[in-house]
């Protein structure tokens, strides 16, 4: 039903309300609601330079854009910050990204990557404004400057910004369901109602993983959506399966593919394999003696001239 919107669920009718006013009935209802961007709230947001990236008119505004554009800020040093950035540069813009905290991909990566990705982005000619924030983006006569709030005003005329997502939770929240970071399931990933599934972006569960009683938390990749969508799909046939998926993320910047199977999150020591200078390497993180992640790159062109890139510090990660 394209061009649709459901308003509600009637969880004790078990019917779906859309915007029309017609309401569909349902034994089973999966909820997989996605996440929208988080949108920057300073003075000039709203300005026609600045863009954002989710969908494919997103994509298609920012490559038309980009047709004329020389000069660009990037807000946010995240996945899609980053990404961003290498294609830019690429394209031979002159770039600029700005991120808030005092490293880049500091929300799903150990400061070492954040550090090897950060000399691939300089190395190919990217500055980066890190533990800095956008104040306001003034309109100028040559396109926009962005202001930053140590003061330094960034001419462009073109912004992408990428700072988060946040979770389509409000169907769910509206009925009732248990909703925290997204709208949280279970093992089997139903809701705090049984006919009721959720999966990706938007649902929020303790990973197999996890110590006991931890929060639950999101996990935004394609691959998490795809396979709870999995899980769903079995527990509304009445098999009970446990979700127990690996996270795994990819991504392309600069002259480096990096790849990583697990998270990182309270690691107490790691190795290094292969030669971190060349961008061929694999980095293992271990909680007591255990595998938690696994990152890889599989390597750049050019060589890195920075002497000490080739030893990620112990202990710093
Ligand atoms: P993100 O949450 O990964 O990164 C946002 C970044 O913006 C953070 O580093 C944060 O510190 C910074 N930030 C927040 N507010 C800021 C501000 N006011 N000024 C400057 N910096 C600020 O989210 P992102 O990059 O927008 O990506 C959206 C979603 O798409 C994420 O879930 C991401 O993992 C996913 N994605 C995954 C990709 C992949 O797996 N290769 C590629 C692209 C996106």
């Amino acid at each position: 039903m394209p061009s649709t919107r459901a308003l509600r669920i009637d969880r004790e009718r078990k019917e779906i309300e859309l915007h029309d006013g017609a309401r569909v009935a349902y034994d089973h209802l999966a909820l997989t609601t996605g996440a929208r961007v988080r949108k920057l709230d300073c003075k000039g947001a709203s300005h026609d330079a600045v863009h954002y990236l989710r969908d494919l008119p997103d994509a298609r505004r920012l490559v038309e854009r980009t047709r004329t554009a020389r000069r660009a800020v990037v807000v946010g040093g995240g996945y899609i910050g980053l990404e961003a950035a290498a294609s830019l540069r690429q394209k031979g813009l002159d770039v600029t990204v700005v991120e808030a905290e005092a490293r880049v991909l500091a929300r799903v990566a150990s400061p070492s990557i954040s550090v090897i990705m950060q000399r691939a982005h300089t190395r190919h000619g990217v500055s980066l404004a890190l533990g800095r924030k956008v104040v306001a983006i003034h309109n100028v006569a040559d396109g926009v400057a962005v202001e930053l709030d140590d003061g330094a005003w960034l001419s462009c005329d073109l912004v992408v910004v990428g700072i988060g997502v946040l979770p389509n939770t409000e169907l769910a929240a509206g009925c009732g369901l248990e909703v925290a970071s997204g709208i949280v399931v279970d093992a089997c990933v139903r809701t705090s109602d049984p006919s009721i599934v959720a999966a990706g972006d938007c649902a929020a569960f303790v990973p197999y993983w996890s110590p006991a009683g931890r929060a639950a938390c999101r996990i935004e990749s394609v691959q998490n959506a795809n396979d709870m969508a999995r899980t769903a799909a079995a527990s509304i046939l009445g098999r009970s399966e446990h979700y127990r998926a690996v996270p795994w993320f990819w991504s392309d910047q600069c002259d480096l593919k990096l790849q990583m199977a697990g998270v990182s999150t309270g690691f107490n020591d790691f190795a290094v394999r292969g030669s971190v200078d060349e961008g061929k390497f694999s980095l293992f993180y271990f909680r007591d003696g255990r595998l938690l992640l696994w990152t890889a790159s599989t390597g750049h062109k050019t060589t890195c001239s920075h002497a000490s890139c080739s030893q990620p510090v112990r202990g710093q990660a």
